[in-house]
């Protein structure tokens, strides 16, 4: 039996590996991490992250043929093929802070595989790393030249959350990238041969090892560079009149710019985009290309233009201030069917949104008053100036509630943010919302989710991002 252990429980580690143990009967899957809690959640009915579709594969799997444990070094000594699914989130200390990925949590795992190693094995990288890692990672392997052979793959994970067990059965594509030496290529054999279980082979792309990596970043390069396309349309559409669910729908049906990833929204947001972009830029500047960091930098530039230019048209529809209103937010997870925060444009929103003394009302179907509150209170790293740390937002009891059903938050708000795409926002009952907020009363959408006709209709006045404005807002002080 093929045993495969997987370094990391996280958001990609639990949900590949499962899929992986319910495609696999026959190969022997453990998840390991350091974290106990997350290991706990994930032998509990309460798994740590909220997944659709998650919590069947898990128990179909669990105690037959996929494992957590805690126990890291005895499964990474058992296994043939150790998968490293650690965090690698941006450096905010020292050289390359604010851009360089933060290789701390890959390098202490592989120094762990070379310790606890007695037999030969295959290290897979499904964390997403800077290009060229394989290389540092194959060094520290082999450090302690116990005769070992490790053969390093790469091998990175494109599937998104809210839909990611959907993505991980009908990949658009498994990339695997490995050395191009008869020991590399047996082993990318190895590994496309636990995707061929369920994946079409002629899906199963082999390259060399910097070419995977590579195009991991480059990938989400380009998904988030078409976001802030459309972003940056949404802010000429309302200049103009124009409407971007027009404009995107238009384009899109040209084949070769096609129709998906091209909704405006508030701002992109999740642990993957913002974070290798800048990872990106910074190895452009590495290698002397200034104006390729250039280009790419401004992907971030224009979303953080986005979030806060929704700040700005909120504040300024309302008679220029927000000071002691109250407005909801509807939803503040990075993106619906998550309940994951990590760089969701709420917190800056938010936090804009305080900055003009309001009172907020927060409701997430899925996210918690602890992470709420946690996010908000958070110091904000500015990746754009690295030496200068912003102070933290003056939040209190007082200025954020956090309560769990809409209407509750919309009750005597003065206006409502719309910041996740959650279904039940389009279907909430409108006609309700209206009659209990103060009036005039106010929807920025920042999702577009909701019918901006009907709503104008009931009374409310309504911003939703790149349409047509308001006539209420066409008469307010422009917004930069
Ligand atoms: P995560 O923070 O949810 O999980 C990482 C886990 O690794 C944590 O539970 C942490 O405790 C554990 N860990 C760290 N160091 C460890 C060590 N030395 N030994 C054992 N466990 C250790 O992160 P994630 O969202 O799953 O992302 C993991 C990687 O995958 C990142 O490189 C990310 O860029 C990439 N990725 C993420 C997504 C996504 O949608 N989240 C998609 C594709 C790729
Ligand atoms: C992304 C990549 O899609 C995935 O391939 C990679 O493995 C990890 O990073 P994820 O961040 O989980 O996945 O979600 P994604 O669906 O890409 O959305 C990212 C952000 O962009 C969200 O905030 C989402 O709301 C926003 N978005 C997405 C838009 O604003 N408009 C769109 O048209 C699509």
């Amino acid at each position: 039996m093929v045993k495969i252990c997987c370094i990391g429980a996280g958001y990609v580690g639990g949900p590949t590996m499962a899929v992986i143990a319910m495609k696999c009967p026959k190969i022997e899957v453990v998840v390991v991490d350091i974290a106990a809690p997350r290991i706990a959640a994930w032998n509990s009915d309460h798994l740590p992250i909220y997944e659709p579709g998650l919590d069947e594969v898990v128990k179909q799997c669990r105690g037959k043929n996929l494992f957590f444990s805690t126990d890291v070094e005895k499964h990474v000594s058992e296994a043939d093929i150790v998968f490293v699914s650690v965090n690698t989130p941006t450096k905010t200390q020292g050289l390359g802070a604010g851009k360089a990925a933060d290789l701390t949590y890959w390098e202490s795992a592989a120094r762990m595989i070379a310790d606890v190693s007695k037999s030969d094995k295959i290290v897979v990288e499904k964390s997403t790393v800077p290009v060229k890692t394989a290389e540092a990672i194959e060094r520290i392997l082999t450090h302690n030249n116990k005769g070992i052979n490790f053969t390093i793959l790469s091998n990175p994970e494109f599937l998104a959350e809210g839909t990611a067990i959907k993505d991980l059965f009908n990949p658009d594509r498994v990339l695997i990238g490995g050395r191009e030496t008869p020991q590399g290529q047996k082993a990318i054999e190895s590994l496309r041969d636990v995707y061929a279980h369920w994946v079409p082979i002629d899906r199963i792309l082999c390259t060399n090892l910097w070419s995977a990596e590579l195009s991991k970043l480059a990938a989400n390069a380009f998904l988030a560079q078409r976001i802030s396309s459309v972003n940056a349309m949404s802010a000429l559409c309302e200049a103009t009149g124009a409407d971007v669910s027009q404009v995107s729908h238009s384009i899109g049906t040209d084949s070769r710019i096609g129709p998906k990833f091209l909704n405006a929204s508030v701002g992109f947001g999740g642990s993957c985009f913002q974070k290798d972009i800048l990872n990106l830029v910074y190895i452009c500047e590495c290698n002397g290309l200034p104006e390729v960091a250039n280009y790419w930098k401004q992907v971030v530039k224009v979303n953080d233009y986005q979030k806060s230019r929704f700040v700005n048209r909120v504040v300024s529809s309302m008679f220029n201030t927000v000071s002691t209103k109250k407005i909801a937010i509807l939803g503040f997870a990075f993106k619906k069917d998550t309940g994951d925060t990590r760089e969701t444009p709420a917190i800056d929103v938010c936090k804009g949104l305080l900055g003009d003394k309001a009172k907020l009302s927060i409701y997430d179907p899925q996210v918690t008053e602890n992470q709420i509150t946690k996010d908000l209170s958070m110091k904000k790293y500015d990746w754009d100036h690295p030496a200068h740390l912003q102070p933290p937002s003056p939040t209190s009891k007082k200025e954020v509630s956090v309560v769990f059903d809409a209407y509750e938050a919309v009750k005597d708000a003065h206006g409502v943010c719309i910041l996740t795409e959650w279904d039940e926002f389009k279907n909430l009952d409108y006609q309700k919302v209206f009659d209990n907020m103060q009036k005039p009363a106010f929807i920025f959408d920042g999702r577009n989710v909701v019918d901006v006709k009907k709503l104008r209709e009931i009374g409310f006045i309504v911003y939703s991002i790149g349409k047509p404005l308001d006539s209420w807002l066409k008469d307010m002080p422009a917004v930069a």
